[in-house]
């Protein structure tokens, strides 16, 4: 029964109430549009094949042109780069091969004298193994002793007297969670690499040193930090056994296992409850919000539970969740993402969507480069935070690396979506003026490129600057949303306000040519619609006249090209469309309740 109404879901609208979000000044985050640079690959002043602090500078205006107004600088801490820079040796300095801290300094005045914002990493559940903490640790060191989680063996192997560790956990990049210290003759945990040592959220001392790294950063005055990896923070106190996923015990992945006792402990929220005393303090003294995004692929209740509620309020909002990623490539697989991330917001933990990611990689890999644009309208104009990687305003895509082409460790094949920033076709796509820089520019550098896609009307550069200023106007910023699948493979949704220009997302995400009948949705749109935004293989123009009209007159319908997407605007909607959709909705919303239970 509950499989049928599914089937029929695609020709229903569902609408999602939707709390107004206000943009005070002081509230910037809830609508923030952020440029994520991977500063290693961005853009290299000094000519050492590594993006640095002083490229970011540089290209500064290149970023505000776009229309972005918070930039995420990430990795930028002293490491020894075995984890792209999340092993971070030294969590209050910066790694020379980007520049000093006073160059940091510079980067945020600057951001802020353009009303920018700016976002850098927290990495709070491990550190490298080279930090001066972990080697004074193993050493037994006061007051560094405790500062990670140290174990004694379960018991020596009767053979060959090998150490066996304390328990079956798994880590995330395979292979045992603990590794053995002849010098400590101890085990110490580690959630990722073995070189990435846990810190021990049990030991006061480290809370207040997390604390402390947060201060030091606040002062500098940043506005916020991408909190890395945050479910892993704690463990079980009694380090009980994780269960096997049927039919995979004792496969060494850990995919294998469920996490029950190795992940999101309920200490954990106490931990990010104390950070948020620290962040308040920050924005009452200087009436800026100071905010914490946080990384997790974790289910809805773990985020939902970050973020709290208006009287408890936690975290910002969650940054990594891609757009097209991780779900069924298909409509109601991105309805229901796009559902579960709006059940789990709030007025100030806001929904956030991104285009691409350094660990998920570029919406084109996964869709073929045609999705890449249609990512960014799905993105950028629904409700909420929006964040793109750097060169996804360009369609950069994956380019996999041969072993003698990494110069770092490449933990889960995650430097393919590193490669420099292509900026011209000059050699190197203008990244760095060496040779060599630490890893290959894509091939593809010559044809796709900042300097051509800005001299070309139609780029996906010049639609994405398009994009950006349509996420200025209220109905974006304040509007509600109403989504419609009608069919299997066409995902629509209208974001509309009163008074204001209607504004609707239509996107094919399938490999067939669809019909795009938008009356099916119920939305109250005018006969004709203009195109705002059409991604190059759509075969529309920005400025055609779109027909807005249903199944029953098929042979008026426009037809969308597979992979393809397309903004549409209305005129002004009028009081009584407005009021005609308000009738409909109750009976709708219903509807979309049976629906999402029949999701979950
Ligand atoms: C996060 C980062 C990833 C890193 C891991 C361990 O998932 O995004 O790149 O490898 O944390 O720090």
């Amino acid at each position: 029964m509950c499989y049928s109404i599914c089937l029929i879901s695609w020709m229903i609208v569902i609408l999602c109430p939707l709390q107004k979000v206000q943009s005070h000044q002081n509230e910037w985050y809830k609508t923030a549009t952020i440029y994520q640079v991977y500063t290693r690959s961005f853009m290299d002043s000094n000519n050492d094949g590594n993006g640095d602090l002083q490229g970011i500078l540089e290209k500064l205006d290149y970023i505000q042109t776009l229309g972005f107004d918070t930039v995420y600088v990430q990795s930028v801490f002293k490491s020894p780069f075995l984890d792209g820079g999340f092993d971070v040796s030294d969590q209050k300095d910066i790694n020379p091969i980007f520049g000093t801290t006073n160059d940091l300094k510079n980067l945020i005045d600057e951001i802020h004298k353009r009303g920018m914002k700016i976002l850098i990493d927290f990495v709070p559940n491990h550190t490298s193994h080279e930090h001066e903490w972990f080697k004074k640790s193993v050493k037994r060191e006061a007051p560094y002793t405790d500062f990670y989680v140290w174990e004694n063996p379960k018991e020596f192997d009767s053979q060959t007297n090998e150490p066996i560790p304390p328990n079956n956990w798994i880590a995330v990049f395979t292979g045992s969670m603990w590794k053995w210290s002849d010098e400590r003759n101890q085990f110490y945990l580690h959630q990722f690499l073995p070189v990435e040592p846990d810190l021990n959220y049990r030991n006061p001392a480290v809370r207040e040193a997390m604390k402390g790294i947060l201060k030091f950063w606040l002062d500098l005055d940043v506005d916020g930090f991408r909190v890395d990896a945050i479910g892993h923070l704690l463990e079980d106190i009694m380090l009980r056994d994780n269960p096997w996923i049927p039919g995979m015990v004792g496969v060494n992945n850990y995919r294998a296992q469920i996490h029950k006792f190795s992940k999101n402990q309920e200490e954990m929220y106490e931990v990010t409850d104390e950070w948020r005393l620290v962040l308040d303090e920050y924005t009452r003294k200087t009436n800026r919000s100071r905010i914490m995004a946080f990384e997790s692929f974790d289910p809805p209740e773990f985020v939902q539970k970050h973020m709290g509620n208006e009287t408890h309020k936690r975290l910002h909002f969650v940054l990594c969740p891609t757009i097209f990623f991780h779900r069924p490539y298909n409509a109601s697989g991105i309805v229901d993402f796009i559902q579960t991330q709006l059940r789990v917001s709030t007025p100030s933990g806001v929904p956030s969507w991104s285009v691409g990611s350094h660990d998920m990689g570029r919406s084109g890999d996964l869709g073929g480069s045609e999705i890449s644009l249609p990512s960014f309208m799905v993105a950028f104009l629904l409700p909420g935070v929006a964040t793109s990687y750097y060169g996804d305003e360009i369609s950069m895509s994956d380019q996999p690396l041969r072993p003698d082409q990494k110069s770092n460790m490449d933990a889960f094949d995650h430097l393919k979506h590193r490669t420099p920033m292509q900026w011209d076709d000059s050699t190197n796509a203008g990244f760095t003026r060496t040779r060599k820089p630490w890893l290959p520019v894509n091939p593809n550098y010559w044809a796709i490129n900042v300097k051509r896609q800005l001299g070309e009307k139609h780029s996906q550069l010049n639609n994405c600057i398009r994009l950006i200023k349509l996420r200025r106007t209220p109905t974006i910023l304040n509007g509600q949303l109403a989504i419609c699948t009608p069919t299997p493979w066409l995902f629509v949704f209208q974001r509309y306000l009163h008074g204001e220009a209607s504004i609707v997302v239509v996107v094919n995400l399938g490999t067939e040519m669809e019909l795009i009948s938008l009356k099916d949705c119920s939305f109250n749109l005018p006969r004709v619609m203009e195109i705002h935004t059409a991604s190059s293989s759509s075969g529309f123009q920005i400025g055609d006249k779109f027909v807005v009209c249903d199944s029953s007159n098929l042979t008026s319908c426009p037809r969308l090209r597979p992979r393809s997407g397309l903004v549409l605007t209305s005129a002004r909607s009028s009081e009584s469309s407005y009021a005609v959709k308000s009738k409909h909705s109750i009976l709708i919303f219903a509807l979309s309740l049976v629906l999402s239970a029949c999701y979950w």
